[in-house]
């Protein structure tokens, strides 16, 4: 992991908005962390706020967004509130001239989430989506490891992200679940996919998919299988990845989460026409050590950092917007019986030179 600036810099004055069921996780690494300073809190229910002011004494609480945004003391704001909520919310931050992290995903769409990055931009505000995985020790091993071609071509990789709820009411099981995937498949190989393809099912709550089936297929030929689902009698958190020289399982719910398999296959030279030889290899199993160090505290560090030093967060707003064109066009072809969707480039990846 890049060295962080945090230590020998000001903390950043901070409020949170949404206490939930994720908000209290970045309240509480806020609080940790002396790279912040958290002012305030702010959620609609006065009756988690009494909880956050018993836990947080020297918090102030507010059910007012605009205490938040009218008070200029405030330099930066997390919000992690339902999808359907960040748009506004986060572009009144940046009108109130706030530096932003907002929740995966960032937008309910990708003409906002594309507004959102451009206005960050325009105003020279941090703008950081909180793709929480791309500060995850384990993910980042395996990003080294790509990187370095230790895995040799990448020929493909298939996620299952599934278990029992929790159902959400404003969007489908791919806005929920899938930024996961999505931002780590786009951080590992460096690029967005062409297209998405993706098949479904509203199973409990109509009109709102809780089983979906996404295929993603890369520029440089890498495809993906990402399977999320709501409905599911265990918890599965697992990418296996196969390239030519080696293979990976990430399981993040494993104490071991990454398994190396120094496994493969090799297409001999035929020595007649017609003829073909495979050889398979099956090797040694490694398990390294990865730090524990929890993902949120090193996403909030890199927030600070990007506000105080003018650093890229490694979640950077372009990220943000191309992870919320790829749900759009997999949520596309899920309402198109599994048609083949393009994936848009958004401007910011064309603009960045990334593509
Ligand atoms: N990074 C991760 O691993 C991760 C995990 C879970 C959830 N999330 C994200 O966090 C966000 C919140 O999810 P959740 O499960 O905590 O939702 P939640 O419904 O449990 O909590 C949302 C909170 O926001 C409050 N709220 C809604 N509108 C508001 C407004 N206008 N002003 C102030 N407060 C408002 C609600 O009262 C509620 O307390 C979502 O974007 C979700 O995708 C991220």
């Amino acid at each position: 992991m890049r060295p962080q600036a945090h230590a020998s810099l000001p903390p950043v004055r901070l409020a949170v908005v949404g206490t939930g069921y994720w908000g209290p996780n970045l309240i509480r690494n806020a609080r940790e962390l002396d790279c912040f300073d958290l002012q305030a809190v702010c959620d609609l229910r006065e009756e988690i706020l009494v909880r956050v002011r018993s836990r947080y004494p020297g918090v102030r609480t507010t059910t007012r967004l605009d205490d938040i945004m009218s008070d200029d003391a405030i330099e930066a704001v997390v919000i992690a509130t339902p999808v359907s909520t960040h748009y506004d919310i986060a572009a009144a931050a940046l009108a109130a001239g706030k530096h932003v992290l907002v929740e995966k995903p960032l937008a309910g769409s990708l003409d906002m989430a594309a507004r959102l990055a451009a206005d960050a931009s325009a105003r020279g505000l941090v703008l950081l989506p909180g793709h929480t995985f791309l500060y995850s020790p384990p993910v980042n091993l395996i990003a080294g490891m790509i990187a370095r071609g230790e895995l040799g071509d990448i020929y493909f990789a298939s996620t299952s992200r599934v278990n029992l709820g929790l159902h959400q009411s404003d969007v489908s099981v791919i806005w929920d679940l899938a930024p996961h995937d999505f931002s780590i498949l786009r951080y590992w190989f460096g690029e967005i996919p062409l297209s998405a393809t993706a098949t479904g099912r509203a199973c409990i709550l109509p009109g709102v998919a809780d089983v979906a089936f996404v295929s993603l297929e890369f520029p440089h030929g890498v495809v993906a299988h990402t399977e999320l689902s709501w409905l599911a009698p265990a918890k599965l958190r697992r990418t296996t990845i196969v390239g030519s020289q080696r293979m990976v399982i990430y399981d993040d719910t494993s104490p071991e989460p990454v398994r190396i398999y120094d496994s493969g296959v090799l297409l001999e030279s035929p020595q007649s026409f017609g003829e073909f030889k495979l050889t398979y290899r099956t090797g040694d199993i490694l398990s390294p050590r990865v730090e524990p160090t929890e993902p949120l505290s090193l996403e909030l560090r890199d927030f600070h950092d990007a506000i105080r030093t003018g650093s890229e967060p490694r979640s950077s707003a372009t990220i943000g917007v191309e992870v919320v064109s790829m749900i759009e066009a997999a949520e596309q072809s899920l309402g198109a019986d599994g048609r083949r969707v393009a994936v848009a480039v958004p401007t910011t990846t064309a603009a960045a030179g990334h593509l």
